[in-house]
């Protein structure tokens, strides 16, 4: 039956566990590759290739595009602008990281992120840590659109509430001893909270001096301003209706303490792009506000 479901899943909706917000932000970034003004926040051709039919006929026509972003998904659409952000704020600071001579790339929870497929010339060994299902939903897809997995990315399974991540990632090829970043994005929020703080704790234990670490999180609900909890609550509904709840939420004041960062890792960056939006979209009006629910966090090693 589970293979059932995951067949038609790669048809139409992904439905595999972990894999149907993984879509929808694919399908977000897709959207904006086939649709949005030039220049764009984030660039990504590959994206239409990884989302179901269903995403695909929806991003291909101007007016089911309309009907789901801007009636059905009316609620939560700010969201997907942060999206955007995140994923371009990920590829700037990797790119940065490239250019410091950083040369592995650890994807948490990749989902179906694409830049190894972006930026195959880098020289930087790539691994995706995701639910197994999901990598296997993704490398479907992938092979459906005719897309060769490229020799320097490394799928390595890892369930973030049970593996130890640290063993899967050197069995795969990743070196403990040479600087990495690692990219978090889109995650926190589905994970109790034993398993991100157990997760990062993994993350310390296996990352060399200078390493980098980029991850969002979730504002807790007292730290949403009143007129932003309808958003919040919807943004919550949507993603429990679809069997994947936001469980794990923080203070921002506190969540570097909290999550033992504080110890190891110094802070580059904690961005709310709600805040500032202008740095990420100038002057561009044809996306919706940012979500203010969530925010952006950038570490190294000491
Ligand atoms: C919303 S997607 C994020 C994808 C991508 N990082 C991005 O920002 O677009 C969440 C991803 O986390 C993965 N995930 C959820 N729970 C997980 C767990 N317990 N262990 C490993 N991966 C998990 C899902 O399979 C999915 O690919």
């Amino acid at each position: 039956m589970a293979e059932v479901e995951r067949r038609e899943g790669t048809e139409n909706l992904a439905r595999v566990r972990g894999s149907r917000t993984a879509e929808m932000v694919a399908a977000t970034r897709a959207g904006h590759y086939a649709r949005a003004e030039r220049p764009l926040i984030v660039e990504d051709p590959y994206a239409i290739h990884l989302v179901g039919e269903r995403w695909q006929r929806v991003i291909g026509s101007s007016w089911r595009h309309w009907l789901i972003t801007r009636v059905l998904l009316r609620k939560v659409i700010p969201t997907t602008t942060f999206v955007l952000i995140r994923a371009r704020f990920t590829d700037d600071r990797i790119l940065a990281a490239a250019d410091r001579g950083i040369r592995q790339l650890v994807i948490l929870g990749a989902g179906f992120d694409t830049f190894a497929l972006r930026y195959p010339d880098l020289g930087i060994q790539v691994f995706e840590v995701d639910l197994a299902a999901s990598a296997a939903l993704k490398q479907e897809r992938l092979a459906a659109a005719d897309i060769p997995v490229p020799e320097h990315l490394h799928f390595v399974n890892v369930d973030f509430e049970r593996d130890s991540l640290g063993e899967r990632l050197t069995v795969a090829g990743f070196d403990p001893g040479e600087p990495a970043f690692f990219s978090w994005m889109g995650v926190t929020f589905y994970l109790a909270r034993e398993a991100v703080t157990g997760t990062l704790l993994g993350v310390g234990g296996i990352a060399a001096r200078g390493s980098e670490l980029a991850f969002d999180y979730m504002n807790s609900r007292e730290c949403v301003p009143e007129s932003e909890l309808a958003l919040f609550d919807s943004l919550l509904g949507l993603v429990k209706s679809h069997g994947e709840p936001m469980i794990t939420h923080f203070d921002p004041t506190a969540v570097v303490e909290q999550l033992g960062l504080a110890a190891d890792w110094e802070v580059l960056e904690h961005d709310f792009p709600a805040d500032n939006p202008k740095r990420y979209l100038g002057a561009r009006t044809d996306v919706p506000q940012v979500a203010p629910l969530f925010r952006l966090l950038h570490l190294r090693r000491r």
